[in-house]
């Protein structure tokens, strides 16, 4: 077990430790390839203990690239009192585990054995609540300890104790030896660079936005009610809210409550959606009869929001894959709303296109994500380098794919919520140098950073995700014509 007595003196004396707080970043990149068979519930054995279930979670989202939602809907506490404490716990560790996995590495004389790397990730979410949250240190200290016995673990007591009190002791002393950038800015290498290099003059300010918590934005249904009235119901109910700047039907509210809470929610007066999302239906301008596909539809949130704007009746149909097909229906059944929608793949429009040609197109792919870490803090651990080639790939290969279903005359809106530039205007540049009859159109309705081909909503930017959006038009008559 590794040795903490005597308290050893503050870390900036031993700059060899430096190199294995190194070495915790590399172990990030583990990532799982077969499916974990033991449940959360196994972990926490017969003393089931929250902070015990919140290390576990976090455990399995850095070690092995679990979903952290997931994890958290299957967990002994989802429905339970101490859920939201836990899932502030489960949400803040994920979201700074880089930085406190450094001050670990710092901390612990030598990694601790394999089967006792649960109590790494015990020690990780009590410094996040040191750091983080309102607990006192007493109660953090006594708590993580307690937990490390729900564990069977009673000989770590003393250990994570002292690691908890030296780190109390030693977090800020005047100089620390110097960190890797990535992980003061509690980011995995591999992404931080990525950044960094795509956004060399806003970086520091994406990553800080990226680690903040995320406000819970709505959208209301203007053809329902208004966003005044709206406003004044919440106010009514005691929840302070604020009007989004960019989208005339969002509003955001102060503290996050539980949707059902929220007045209108189950009448279909307000869906749960942030800003930049909301921006994307309002850009595909739809104001005449057209013939509208929303490809990539699933879970239905710009669907839902296409069909507020249009009005009913409208032609729109949804696409997504099969087993993604419910939500959307889920979606639709809540707002009390109808649409066409249709389970097929894009890839394969034979299979269920009817051959009429679409006016305009919504393409929302699949990405990395990197532009929403504030909402998922466990894309910082689920992305891998070669996931950027395949979804680059599979970007190109949809938007190719949604082309041949246009009519002359119409365009589609890509999007993403990605900050990075490969799968957006890098997406983009190759399409467009694949052929003459692609023009791109400027993006009117949404304010951003303007990038070659498109515009780019960095996170926190209005109190929106990071988003990306490019309208490419076919012309009427291809150039030769
Ligand atoms: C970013 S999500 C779409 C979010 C949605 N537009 C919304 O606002 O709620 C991307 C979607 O693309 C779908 N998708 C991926 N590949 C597809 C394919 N080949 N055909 C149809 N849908 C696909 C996924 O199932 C996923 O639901």
């Amino acid at each position: 077990m590794p040795s903490l007595w005597p308290p050893r003196p503050a870390y900036p004396h031993n700059p060899c430790r430096f190199r294995r707080g190194a070495l915790h970043g590399q172990q990030l990149e583990v990532r799982m390839t077969k499916p974990y068979k033991r449940s959360i519930s196994d972990s926490a054995k017969s003393n089931f203990h929250p902070v015990a279930e919140a290390a576990e979670v976090v455990r399995r989202v850095v070690d092995h690239g679990e979903s952290l939602d997931r994890l958290l809907v299957q967990s002994n506490l989802s429905g339970q009192r101490s859920e939201p404490v836990f899932r502030e716990i489960a949400y803040g560790t994920c979201r700074h585990f880089p930085h406190i996995d450094w001050h670990l590495g710092m901390l612990l004389e030598r990694p601790l054995r394999k089967k006792d790397r649960i109590l790494h990730f015990l020690m990780a979410v009590g410094v996040y609540q040191i750091e983080h949250m309102r607990t006192p240190d007493y109660a953090v200290l006594n708590e993580t300890v307690r937990a490390a016995s729900s564990l069977g673990r009673d000989w770590a007591r003393k250990l994570i104790n002292a690691v908890l009190r030296n780190y109390l002791r030693e977090r800020n002393p005047g100089k620390l030896p110097e960190m890797p950038e990535h992980q003061v800015h509690a980011f995995t290498e591999f992404l931080f660079d990525l950044i960094r290099s795509d956004w060399p003059e806003r970086y520091l300010e994406i990553a800080k936005a990226s680690n903040a918590r995320p406000p819970l934005t709505l959208r209301v249904n203007l053809a329902k009610t208004s966003r005044d009235k709206a406003i004044q119901a919440l106010k009514e109910n005691a929840m302070a809210c604020t009007a989004t700047r960019d989208s005339p039907a969002g509003l955001t509210l102060s503290s996050p409550v539980p949707v059902k809470q929220i007045p209108g929610f189950c009448q279909g007066e307000v869906s749960v959606q942030d800003e930049s999302a909301q921006l994307a239906a309002l850009e595909l301008g739809c104001d005449t009869n057209l013939n509208v596909l929303d490809a990539c539809a699933a879970p239905g949130g710009k669907t839902t929001h296409l069909i507020e704007l249009l009005g009913e009746g409208r032609s729109i149909t949804a696409v997504d894959l099969d087993s993604r097909c419910t939500l959307i229906h889920q979606n639709l059944a809540r707002l009390g709303l109808n649409a066409n929608v249709v389970a097929g793949d894009l890839l394969k429009p034979e299979t269920w296109w009817d051959g009429n040609p679409y006016d305009r197109i919504l393409l929302d792919v699949p990405c990395s994500g990197s532009g929403v870490i504030r909402r998922h803090p466990d894309i910082k651990y689920r992305r891998k380098p070669r996931d950027l080639d395949t979804l680059h790939d599979l970007q190109a290969s949809l938007l190719a794919s949604v082309w041949k279903l246009l009519c002359p005359g119409g365009h589609v809106l890509y999007v993403t919520c990605s900050i990075l530039h490969r799968e957006n205007d890098g997406v983009i540049a190759d399409f467009v140098a694949q052929g003459d009859d692609r023009e791109v159109l400027a993006i009117e309705k949404i304010p951003g950073v303007a990038t070659r081909f498109g515009m780019q909503r960095l996170p926190g930017f209005g109190d929106g995700d990071g988003f990306y959006y490019c309208k490419i038009r076919k012309p009427l008559r291809t150039a030769g014509e």
